[in-house]
């Protein structure tokens, strides 16, 4: 048997005849399926245990997952070959902790308000394999590094030292949120997982078979950055929000790297090396022109859905020979000229 708890959150108002309706379906189809728990509701906030036969469970928290009525759901733990039920009773014993209150019942609710609090909070700042491998309940600090085939993306915002020199920091927050949000969704919509936030720019990665969808994310990207900066009143920072990127695919280390006491959920390789470098050549002049996305042949043989052009053969810090450097073939990757000269322009706004 296997036992499963996890917290969610409402996913619009509920009445308490919506949660007795909830509550009433669960013991008609947990009676059939001879699946037994507890489901706690209060403040907005749901908190279930639900425990017996492994498939049954599954095949019940696929359509839980699926419930429009709550959402935010967060697997806090999985139970394996559990020998004993802890509600052998209960097909599925509701209470309502909102209607509750007293010495005992305050203290539980207590904890439940700052856990899920604490989940939301971490949820931004954890790595999605440490989520995921929480979710499945097992220990992520269990993940050892081991070799992988990924793509890797790395973007940098242009000329975000003289930005901070020049616009408060309040501007330089609202760029780097817009910058954010465009990079981050457009990654996570497209398969991706950040890996790292380096305060003016990112890593991220996505499986080798991806290619064609990193590329996506990184055009999508380019696009809302355009749209932004043409959007931008005269005076408005964001007229000079640019960022390039650079894409590689190859063997990389993945897992955790640290000590018990402070671990790093993180990819290594020459790989990762060669996507920062590649990054660094979108503010280079190549053939007379500047790309805000390039990449190398590892990658460019991966690609299937767009034309792609190689802009020539360039030497890369670290590496002794030169190296082909592919764009997507398209004009809305080539730079306005305003790029090349970011840099001036902003500080004489
Ligand atoms: C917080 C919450 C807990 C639920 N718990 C259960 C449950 O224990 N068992 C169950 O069958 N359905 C549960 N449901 C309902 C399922 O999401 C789904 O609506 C239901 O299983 C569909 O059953 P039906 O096909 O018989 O209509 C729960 C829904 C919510 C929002």
């Amino acid at each position: 048997m296997k036992r499963l708890t996890y917290i969610s959150r409402f996913g619009r108002e509920l009445s308490a005849a919506e949660i007795d309706e909830i509550a009433a379906t669960s013991i008609t189809n947990n009676q059939r399926d001879g699946l037994t728990g507890m489901l706690f509701c209060f403040r907005q906030v749901f908190y279930q245990i639900l425990e017996g036969d492994e498939e049954k469970l599954d095949k019940c928290y696929a359509r839980i997952l699926g419930d429009p009525r709550h959402k935010d759901i967060f697997c806090l733990g999985i139970e394996e070959n559990i020998s004993e039920r802890l509600y052998p009773e209960w097909s599925m014993k509701t209470v309502n902790l909102d209607l509750d209150s007293g010495s005992t019942i305050d203290p539980v609710k207590r904890i439940l308000d700052a856990l899920l609090r604490n989940h939301q909070i971490l949820k931004a700042y954890t790595p999605t394999p440490i989520l995921d491998a929480i979710q499945a309940g097992k220990d992520p600090r269990a993940l050892t590094v081991r070799p992988e085939e990924k793509i890797i993306l790395f973007s940098d915002l242009f000329s975000s030292t003289t930005l901070t020199e020049v616009f408060p920091a309040a501007e330089v927050n609202r760029l780097l949120d817009i910058y954010y949000g465009a990079s981050i969704d457009s990654i996570l919509g497209m398969g991706g997982t950040v890996s790292k936030l380096t305060g003016d720019g990112l890593m991220a990665y996505f499986p080798a078979s991806l290619a064609d969808r990193a590329l996506e994310a990184v055009l999508h990207t380019i696009k809302r950055l355009k749209e932004e900066r043409e959007m931008a009143a005269h005076a408005d920072i964001l007229r000079f929000l640019f960022a390039g990127f650079g894409i590689t695919a190859g063997k990389v280390l993945v897992g955790n790297i640290g000590t018990i006491s402070r671990l790093d959920y993180t990819l290594l390789g020459d790989a990762v090396n060669s996507a920062a470098r590649l990054e660094g050549l979108t503010r280079r002049m190549i053939g007379g022109k500047q790309y805000a996305v390039v990449f190398d042949q590892n990658f460019q043989q991966k690609i299937q859905e767009f034309p792609t052009r190689k802009l020539g053969r360039v030497m890369v810090k670290g590496k002794s020979q030169p190296i082909d450097l592919y764009a997507p073939d398209r004009p809305d990757v080539i730079l306005p000229e305003l790029a090349s000269q970011l840099k001036e322009k902003i500080m004489a706004r």
